[in-house]
């Protein structure tokens, strides 16, 4: 284990102004997303969607510290045959990966998932670090019960995959890769913001308990959390103000000051949302830790629209991306402005 440069490339991937693209959507999930502009999931498809973004000067080399892949898009080429992790590295962004192999079916536990891809980490995660990996990604998926079924997320399901991330995390130090820890509290549901920051509260505390527990060094970790907010069919959504206020007020109750960084995730919140929401934050609290984005949806949606997956739309594509990286690394220091929005119109 590196100490000093599981440190460094922390510190890397939250810098001021900086956050992380989410680009490791399972062949599945990346299915779903080109479905939506009726585009064949096919693996020349998805190397031209991420060399596309992965080649977006602006936004990777000033706004993307890091980007997370997945297993095909690390090993791939881009059209030339430069390895898609050498245009990252170009760039002086940093290549992760994602090493979960999903969520499951919790046995024994109706609506509960539990998050696999233990075994045979070590050697996996020992081939990503000489493939360029520096730092790894790890989701647990937490639902919380509707109907007031307040039996769920259950104490069995919080724990089982909070040791589950501890133990992945463990590993990923062991071989100098950053882990990106990822309790994610599912946005989808009718129940209210106050319901999330329980359920938040209950995950972050059995995680920290976890990692202390299997002796993960948090000067090597970062949190990738979900905002706390309301449900997405709650018919009183909370506003941006309250959102970022009960979201620093859970994280500062559970997160050691020594985690060199939080990025968000953005769990189905629309783009603009998205950043609203972390630049309130950045813009209103005096906080520990720098507080960014490691946006999946927030920042492609608007990039995947606009190319459609046609060469012709490619500049188009690249300039949506630009926008949003900018918009999210601003909204990073809390200087973005909803004026801002109108930039690319
Ligand atoms: P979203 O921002 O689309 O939620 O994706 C982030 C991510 O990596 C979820 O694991």
């Amino acid at each position: 284990m590196d100490l000093d440069l599981l440190n460094e490339t922390a510190c890397a991937m939250v810098a001021p102004g900086k956050g992380i693209l989410a680009a490791d959507e399972s062949t599945g999930t990346i299915g779903k997303r080109f479905a939506s502009i009726n585009l064949d999931n096919t693996p020349d498809n998805r190397r031209d969607w991420r060399e596309m973004l992965f080649r977006t000067t602006e936004a990777m080399s000033e706004r993307i510290s890091g980007v997370i892949l997945y297993d095909e898009t690390i090993r791939q080429k881009a059209a030339d045959g430069t390895p898609l992790v050498k245009l990252i590295q170009d760039a002086g962004s940093i290549p992760g990966i994602k090493v979960d192999t999903g969520a499951k079916p919790l046995a024994g536990a109706d609506g509960e998932m539990i998050t696999e891809g233990l075994d045979g980490l070590r050697d996996r995660l020992a081939d990503y670090f000489e493939l360029g990996a520096r730092f790894a990604k790890w989701r647990a998926v937490i639902n919380i019960g509707q109907g007031g079924d307040d039996g769920v997320p259950s104490q069995y399901c919080i724990n089982t995959n909070m040791h589950a991330l501890a133990r992945y995390a463990t590993l990923c130090q062991e071989a100098s890769i950053v882990p990106i820890v990822e309790p994610e509290v599912i946005m989808d549901g009718d129940h209210s913001i106050e319901r999330c920051y329980e359920v938040t509260e209950f995950a972050l505390k059995t995680l920290y308990r976890e990692l202390f527990d299997q002796g993960v060094v948090l000067e090597g970790t970062i949190l990738k959390p979900n905002m706390v907010i309301s449900g997405t069919t709650n018919g009183e959504r909370a506003g941006v103000e309250e959102v970022a206020d009960m979201t620093v007020q859970c994280l500062a109750n559970c997160v050691p000051a020594a985690v060199p960084g939080i990025a968000f995730l953005s769990g189905g919140q629309s783009d603009e949302e998205a950043t609203a929401h972390l630049n309130a934050m950045n813009a209103n609290y005096e906080l520990p830790w720098p507080l960014t984005f490691s946006y999946g949806r927030a920042l492609q949606a608007p990039p995947l629209k606009a190319w459609a997956g046609k060469a012709e739309n490619v500049a188009a594509a690249q300039a949506a991306f630009d926008h949003r990286a900018k918009m999210n690394g601003l909204a990073a220091l809390g200087e973005w402005e909803a004026e801002m929005e109108k930039e690319l119109a």
